[in-house]
């Protein structure tokens, strides 16, 4: 039996590959992956409980032990909704940091492989293509200029009532670009195979329509 079809949505941080990928789901009535969250999840954790980032075995037992529920949009550790609380950028750093360990990205492997289920899957993250689901149908790989991506999260902190300056988050995306394309274990990097597409100048609905146009030719 064919398992379930999977399209990847790669790319930097605020490049709109969440965004785009949570249409895309929902156009085509299929499940939806955000694995950065659960790198946020263990980030939270990390930060929760003082374990020191360079700390692999201890982050790798966290990122095994957790157990995150998804609901509408939502997502829920042991019961409480943290939702929001991942998505502040002291735990987007950290995620950043200790994502680069080989032994936590191997433990939540199993996790985001779980979420490939009838009738289909849209996953966006750094490795989707090129190592959690290299056999995907359809790979993107989404960027945008850093200006562009820096203004583009400026404006959700703000509606989300964070504060931070533009010049603050442009130092923050490059030094997280860096740190996600070299590290050593599943570097951000287009897979051989993706389909290449600079969102700078186009609109959400753009996007979404080149995906599904590109899907549909496949
Ligand atoms: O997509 P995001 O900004 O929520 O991801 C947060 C961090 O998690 C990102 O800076 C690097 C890490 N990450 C990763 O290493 N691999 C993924 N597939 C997704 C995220």
């Amino acid at each position: 039996m064919q398992p379930p079809p999977v399209i990847t949505i790669d790319g930097p941080t605020a490049s709109g590959k969440g965004t785009i990928a949570q249409r895309v789901a929902a156009a085509l009535g299929w499940h939806y992956l955000d694995s950065g969250a659960l790198y946020r999840l263990v980030a939270l954790r990390a930060l929760e409980t003082g374990t020191d980032p360079s700390d692999e075995a201890a982050l790798a037992r966290l990122a095994a032990e957790l157990c995150p529920r998804f609901s509408d949009g939502r997502v829920e550790l042991d019961g409480r909704d943290v939702s929001d609380e991942i998505r502040r950028e002291d735990v987007g750093v950290m995620a950043s940091r200790i994502a680069v360990h080989p032994r936590l990205r191997e433990a939540l492997l199993a996790l985001q492989r779980g979420f490939r289920q009838p009738p289909g899957l849209v996953a966006d993250g750094r490795d989707m293509g090129t190592v959690v689901f290299p056999d995907a149908r359809l790979k993107v790989f989404l960027t945008a200029s850093v200006e562009e991506r820096a203004e583009r999260r400026h404006k959700q902190l703000r509606e989300k009532g964070f504060s931070g300056s533009i010049a603050d988050l442009l130092q923050d995306l490059q030094a997280r670009d860096a740190r996600d394309s070299n590290r050593a274990t599943a570097p951000l990097r287009p897979a051989e195979d993706a389909r290449h597409l600079d969102s700078s100048d186009l609109s959400i609905e753009d996007v979404v329509a080149q995906v599904l146009r590109w899907h549909g030719e496949g």
